[in-house]
Order: structure tokens, then sequence, then C-alpha cells
């Protein structure tokens, strides 16, 4: 190879023969150019002649055609050097070349199954004719889409949501539903009593409530009557789980203040939900029962498809409870019932053990 005056330019190695000059001009100096381009083109074939994959097919792409660093860039470039009353010949050669050399690239293509556009990028390109991948879309929880649908049926029936916490102070919790200290209902075994108490409430004592009865307690507490409420939430008891028990789970309150209340009203409004979320031929059984803050007190069984099932408590408010809000019991009355979210959902649907809602299986969850 022919070098340029004081050697070769770094970096230019197509064009150092274009410095190096004969003795009579620049016609040497085109018939290098022309050998050298004829070397080029058959150096390009022979490379995308034996490149067998992608890999290959594009580093031959970047030697030969690279936008920036490729040799036949090199060589257009290299033009300028010539003389000028021979570009025009050069020029025409460096096209018939370059098409040379784009064709070898094109076929070299093809055969490795490569689009000449996809192979002149390194990324991986988008295919829209793979099918695409599905997204799986969440769902609420079977027992809050059920605690919706209670909410929908009793606001229906005149009843607005209440609220209350879930760590309560012994007052809430027993005293002013008229569970005495002495009383086997406030036993620890049987209640999550907290022993963060002062922080969590204030209280001296503090637990986990154990029945959503409480918030009775806090409505009455700040409202006049009439009152017309529901409490959905969790409560807490240490029961062993079983394929009916839970130590959490879900209770649906109720209460009802006003004048002349009595258990008929209860039973038609009891009546009156469970047809709605149960179906039509649902009916309801008073079991006598005893509950501290309700006088009477009954266990509510509802009849479904030939078979009865507890449901949860329900009574008349005592008047204790009455006086310890601030009520007048010889003017109001009222009726308050608490049922098992989880019974009631279980019913519905057919689930035959509690445990099931809380097992985080998708494939129980997703059938709901
Ligand atoms: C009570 O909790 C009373 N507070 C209900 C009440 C409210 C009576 C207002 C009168 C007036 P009881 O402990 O029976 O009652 O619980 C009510 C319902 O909660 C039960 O019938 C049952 O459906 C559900 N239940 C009780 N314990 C569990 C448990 N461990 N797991 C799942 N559900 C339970």
């Amino acid at each position: 190879m022919c070098e340029a005056p004081g050697g070769p330019v770094p970096g230019k190695w197509f064009l150092a023969p274009f410095f190096s000059q004969t003795e009579d001009g620049t016609t040497m100096a085109l018939a290098d150019f022309l050998k050298q381009l004829d070397e080029l083109a058959a150096q390009a074939v022979q490379a995308f002649g034996s490149a067998t994959d992608a890999e290959a097919v594009e580093a031959a792409r970047v030697e030969f055609l690279g936008a920036k660093q490729g040799r036949l860039k090199a060589a257009q470039k290299g033009m300028g050097e010539i003389d000028k009353a021979d570009r025009p010949a050069a020029g025409k050669r460096f096209n018939e070349i370059k098409e040379q050399v784009d064709a070898a690239f094109k076929a070299a293509a093809d055969r490795s199954a490569v689009s000449p556009v996809a192979a002149k990028k390194t990324e991986p390109q988008f295919d829209p004719t793979v099918p695409g991948t599905a997204f799986r879309v969440g769902r609420l929880h079977p027992i809050t889409q059920t605690i919706e649908e209670l909410k929908d049926i009793m606001g229906r029936l005149g009843f607005s949501v209440a609220d209350g916490p879930e760590v309560e102070d012994e007052w809430h919790n027993f005293e002013a539903l008229n569970i005495p200290r002495e009383h086997p209902a406030r036993d620890p075994l049987d209640n999550f009593y907290l022993a963060t108490a002062g922080k969590a409430t204030g209280a001296s004592t503090a637990l986990l409530r154990s029945q959503t009865s409480t918030v009775q307690i806090r409505v009455m507490e700040k409202t006049p009557p009439p009152i017309r409420i529901i409490c959905l939430g969790r409560v807490y008891r240490p029961d062993t789980a079983d394929a009916t028990h839970y130590p959490m789970f879900h209770q649906m309150e109720g209460l009802l203040i006003d004048t002349r209340v009595t258990m008929a009203d209860l039973k038609s409004v009891l009546r009156l939900f469970a047809t709605s979320y149960l179906g039509r031929d649902v009916h309801i059984r008073f079991r006598p029962s005893f509950f501290p803050f309700t006088e009477p007190s009954v266990e509510v069984d509802m009849k479904w498809e030939d078979r009865w099932i507890e449901f949860g408590g329900a009574g008349m408010v005592d008047p204790f409870v009455l006086q310890s809000v601030g009520y007048d019991p010889e003017e109001v009355t009222g009726f308050a019932f608490g049922l098992g979210v989880e019974r009631l959902c279980m019913r519905r649907h057919g689930v035959t053990d509690i445990r099931e809602f809380y097992k985080n299986d998708i494939r129980f969850l997703e059938q709901f």
C-alpha cells in the first residue's frame, strides 16, 4: 500500500494511497482508487457471502456500510482527494460498487432472516404479530364484596353506615353494654387484651373489640334519637379456627332507636334483609337467648334451601344501655342485631370452610 508523505494518516487508511502522488499527477491516484474500490467490493461480497447468522451479517454491515466509520463511507470521503477531472469516473464507479455491496448485504440479511431495517438497530424490535401478554385484573375480596352488598341492602331500608375503632376500651366493649367487671365474657382467655393499652386509647385497659356492639354505644353517645345505623367491621376473639370459626371475622351490627319500636319491627327488618341477600324463599326464626345488652334476646336463624343456619344475635335494647348513654327508656325503645358476615357469605356461595377466605389462595378468591 502507498503511504502519504510523512507516513499514513491515522484513522484514514483508505485515503492514504491518494496522498501518494505519481510523477505525472493524479492519473495513478484514480487508478489506485478504482483498484481499491474493486478490492473493497470483493472483500465486502466475500464477508456478506460467508456471514451465516444475524450477528455476522450485522458485523459485516457495520464494517462496510456503517454510516460513520464504514469502509465505503471512507472511500466516499477519499474521492475529495482525486483530481477534479477524474471525479465523475470515480463517483460512477463508487456508485456501482455501493450497489453491489448493498445487494450482498440484502441477500445475506434475507438468508439469515434479518430484515435490513431491523438489522440496522441493535435493540429488540416490536413484533405486532406476536400474541400479547394478558393482564391479570384484580378483584375485591369476597368478604369486601359481601360488605358492600350488605351496605347497599340496608341502605335501601334506611340504615346509614357508622364506624368505630377496632382497638377499644372496656367501657365501650363491656360496661356500657351491661357486661360488668365480674362477667365471664371479660375473661382474658376470651379476649385479646393489649399490652400497649394506655398508648392506644388513653384508657388503662384496651383490647381488640370482640363485637361490633361497641359502635351502638359510640353512636348513641354522640347522637340523639331517632337512630337507624349499621356498622360493618372486624372483630377479634381467641377462638380456635375451624370450619365455622376464625379468630378474626366480620360482623354487621344494626341499631334502630325510635318511639314504639317492637320485636315485630326487628323481625320484619331481618326478614327483608335476608330475602334481599339470599332469595325470596328465606324464613327467619327467633330462638330465645341471652345477651347482657338486649332484653329480650334471641338467636337469629335463617332457613334457606331446607336448612336452618344461625347467623347472629338480636334483641330489644336493654333499658340499662339506653340509660348509660343518656337516653330515657320511658320515651324511646329500639332493637339491635349482630350478624356474622362470613357466615352469610358462606351460605350464599356454598362455601363450607371459613378458613378458605383467609388462605389467600387465588384459585379460591378468583371465583367471586
Ligand atoms: C354477638 O357478638 C352479639 N354482639 C350480637 C348481638 C348484637 C346481639 C346486638 C344482640 C344485639 P355472637 O357472639 O353470637 O353475638 O356472634 C354473632 C355472630 O357472629 C354469630 O352468630 C356468628 O355468625 C358470628 N361469629 C361468632 N363467632 C365467630 C367466629 N369465631 N368466626 C366466625 N363467625 C363468628
